[in-house]
């Protein structure tokens, strides 16, 4: 089929390179000639695991190429997936100013062709946005009538770190469709994958995404107040976590206590939602508190740093971690921004590390930082855990606290074994660990 995908950020970008994949002809569009130029010599414009394979794949076969020619990539195309970012305003709520865009260039396009062009939006969008904000624009401009316009909505549930995988085996299809000539074109793009697939109307599919993000948030913030009751009642909330995720209605699955969600969809997609409940007079009780619970999360790994060391000012702070989860360099809403700029606020010299996240990071905090372990821990008082790299779950505890100055370890993750943590000689505190 041929399909053209509008924006080239990580779901366009994965989308465009697993449908290409699956042998369909694909356009990735883009107004960033940068990015272009980047995907057609073949290289992934952006770190994700298997990506760049595919695109190399996909270039030198032929049926996968990038344009700026946002006209010609959707007329010459039955398809277009809408894949550009759907980002928070200040007060929380979405920012459809891409999306509206991007539908008055499909509906200006569309004016230079004759068939039938079915629209698909896999953007996280509030729910009705695809028919009531996307299918009239496209109407308007292109002048079409409505059985000339195919229009649906299919939900990507990709995770960062294991996107081109999560696209190829996915757990469930959600194919979100306004009229039969949608319906037939997702079952066909799909129809080699063997997941449970549920079909239902565009509304139903945006918010399928909305509650699948925000229900694991909750789970989240749920685990991580849980793990604060752990904390003051001496019981380790990992053993706590272990034990409800036999129980299959539960699943061990995001019951990791630590420092809160960050990364570009929790934060941004209950924040929208809350919002989009609150203008509809519905409000969310729930939701709220998952946000609130988030927020606190950090205070606490500064509040045991404090317990631990006593005033900050002047401390020497080893941070391991400034990405939002490991396998990343996204440090967008990472939790450790939180803790990093409490830290500097009172007075503690800051150092960090990440194996992927240095350059992202000191884009926000230009803190000083380091890529060896070694480095980083050399005359600290303190370290604090903030993302469960693999590096950290396997360093050498006695040879760096050798080369400490104090033998504090906050893990702000609950990630490491309390019991080598303590044979090293560190004094160690957790979240979720009584
Ligand atoms: C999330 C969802 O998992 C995807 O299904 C969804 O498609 C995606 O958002 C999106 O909307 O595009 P992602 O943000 O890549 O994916 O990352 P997750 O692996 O879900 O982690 C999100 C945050 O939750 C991270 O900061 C992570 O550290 C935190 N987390 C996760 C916990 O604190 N505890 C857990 O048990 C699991």
């Amino acid at each position: 089929m041929k399909i053209s995908v509008m924006g080239t950020g990580y779901v366009g970008l994965v989308t465009g390179a697993t449908l290409s994949e699956a042998g369909n002809d694909i356009v990735c569009l883009d107004i960033v000639e940068d990015k272009i130029n980047q995907l057609n010599k073949g290289e992934s414009p952006i770190f994700e695991p298997g990506l760049d394979k595919l695109i190399k794949k996909g270039i030198a076969k032929g049926n996968l190429k990038g344009s700026t020619n946002i006209e010609q990539g959707i007329v010459e195309s039955d398809i277009t997936f809408i894949c550009v970012g759907t980002p928070s305003k200040k007060d929380g709520s979405i920012d459809l100013n891409y999306i509206k865009n991007a539908s008055s260039a499909i509906g200006r396009a569309l004016r230079h062709k004759q068939d039938v062009h079915t629209i698909i939006v896999k953007s996280t969008v509030i729910p009705q946005t695809t028919e009531n904000v996307v299918l009239p624009i496209i109407s308007k401009k292109s002048g079409r009538k409505r059985e000339n316009i195919g229009i649906g909505m299919n939900p990507e549930f990709l995770r960062e770190g294991s996107a081109v995988k999560d696209a190829l085996k996915p757990d469930r299809i959600v194919i979100g469709h306004a009229d039969e000539v949608a319906l037939n074109v997702l079952k066909e793009i799909y129809k080699d994958h063997d997941c449970p697939k549920l079909e239902c109307n565009p509304r139903t599919a945006e918010f399928i995404k909305y509650a699948s993000n925000a229900f694991l948030a909750t789970k989240i913030s749920f685990a991580n107040e849980m793990a604060n009751m752990c904390s003051i009642w001496g019981i380790d909330f990992k053993e706590v976590a272990e034990g409800m995720g036999m129980d299959s209605r539960i699943s061990p699955q995001f019951l990791q206590a630590g420092a809160g969600f960050g990364g570009s969809c929790f934060p941004k997609d209950v924040k929208a939602l809350a919002a989009a409940a609150k203008s509809d007079k519905i409000g969310s009780k729930i939701l709220t508190a998952t946000l609130e619970v988030n927020e606190s999360q950090p205070k606490i790994v500064i509040g045991m740093t404090k317990e631990r060391l006593g005033v900050l000012k002047g401390k020497k702070i080893a941070i391991l971690g400034l990405t939002f989860k490991p396998e990343t360099d996204d440090v967008r809403e990472s939790r450790t921004e939180i803790v990093v700029k409490e830290l500097v606020d009172e007075g503690a010299k800051v150092i960090g590390h990440d194996p992927e996240g240095i350059e992202n990071f000191k884009k926000i905090i230009d803190i000083e930082t380091s890529n060896t372990l070694n480095e980083v821990v050399k005359g600290a008082d303190c370290l604090i855990l903030m993302t469960e790299w693999k590096e950290y779950l396997e360093m050498d505890l006695k040879s760096l606290k050798e080369r400490m100055n104090g033998n504090v370890i906050i893990d702000g993750r609950r990630a490491l074994n309390p019991e080598k943590v303590k044979e090293a000689g560190f004094d160690y505190k957790s979240i979720g660990l009584g």
